[in-house]
């Protein structure tokens, strides 16, 4: 395809990673199965983001909620998250910055060691952002900005008034990045599920019927031909 170069160049792109459980199910595997397939799509679809010179993508990996599930799917997501952040990419040779979204205070040392290691190694890369969200939820992402302008307002480094738009934005996970042109959902379902609330507010939403296990370098093709098929107003005419 000619103009495939340009097609996803500069994009931003939020991917809500669902459906890994009814993939199982359908073929009488257990739930960490549909997750293992997941680990691998998610590494896929990155390294295809990469070439297709996508800015951003945002991957949404575990949700502040997701821990009320079974001890031992959130461990097994837990070890698939630690396994494929090592094998999943050479970090110097793709040229990403990986940036970890959400409260990794509650994750074991180890991973938050991982986590730490890997942003602090990737920091100056010029190439693709690749954001992860793990134990995020946009809600606690906003009160945590919040909380943060609000101490520094009490250290007089700002004033009340200082408090707009751009502060806040600046107080997300995600500062200094472009908001999501789109958010994929694939699997059917028509939420956000607490993702990005606050860099959704003009995001197109891209749903697909494809179970995430499913998913191909194709279907990413199609959500971005779908996406830039829309005409994007910003509330103008
Ligand atoms: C949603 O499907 C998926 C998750 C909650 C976990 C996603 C995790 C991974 C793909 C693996 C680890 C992460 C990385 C970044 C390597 P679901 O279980 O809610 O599916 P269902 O709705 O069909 O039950």
């Amino acid at each position: 395809m000619a103009d495939k170069e340009h097609f996803a160049r500069g994009l931003s792109i939020g991917i809500i990673m669902d459906g890994n459980g009814r993939w199982a199910k359908k073929r009488g595997l257990p739930r960490t199965a549909g997750h293992k397939r997941g680990a691998e799509v998610f590494q896929d679809i990155t390294r295809y983001c990469n070439e297709l010179g996508v800015e951003s993508v945002f991957f949404y990996a575990f949700s502040t909620e997701n821990w009320k599930r079974p001890f031992e799917e959130v461990s097994a997501i837990m070890k698939l998250f630690g396994e494929y952040l090592l094998k999943a990419f050479d970090y110097q040779k793709e040229n990403n910055r990986v940036v970890f979204m959400g409260d990794r205070t509650a994750l074991e040392p180890r991973y938050q060691s991982l986590m730490n290691e890997i942003e602090e190694k990737t920091k100056n890369n010029t190439g693709m952002t690749l954001n992860i969200a793990v134990n995020y939820g946009g809600r606690p992402e906003i009160v945590r900005a919040a909380r943060l302008l609000a101490e520094k307002v009490q250290r007089g480094e700002m004033s009340p008034d200082q408090i707009d738009e751009a502060a806040l934005s600046a107080a997300m996970y995600t500062h200094g990045q472009k908001d999501p042109d789109f958010i994929l959902r694939p699997s059917g379902e028509k939420r956000l599920s607490n993702f990005m609330l606050w860099q959704a507010a003009y995001s197109e939403m891209v749903e697909m019927d494809v179970l995430w296990p499913d998913f191909t370098r194709h279907d990413l093709d199609l959500a971005i031909e779908e996406f830039n098929r829309r005409s994007r107003r910003f509330g103008g005419l």
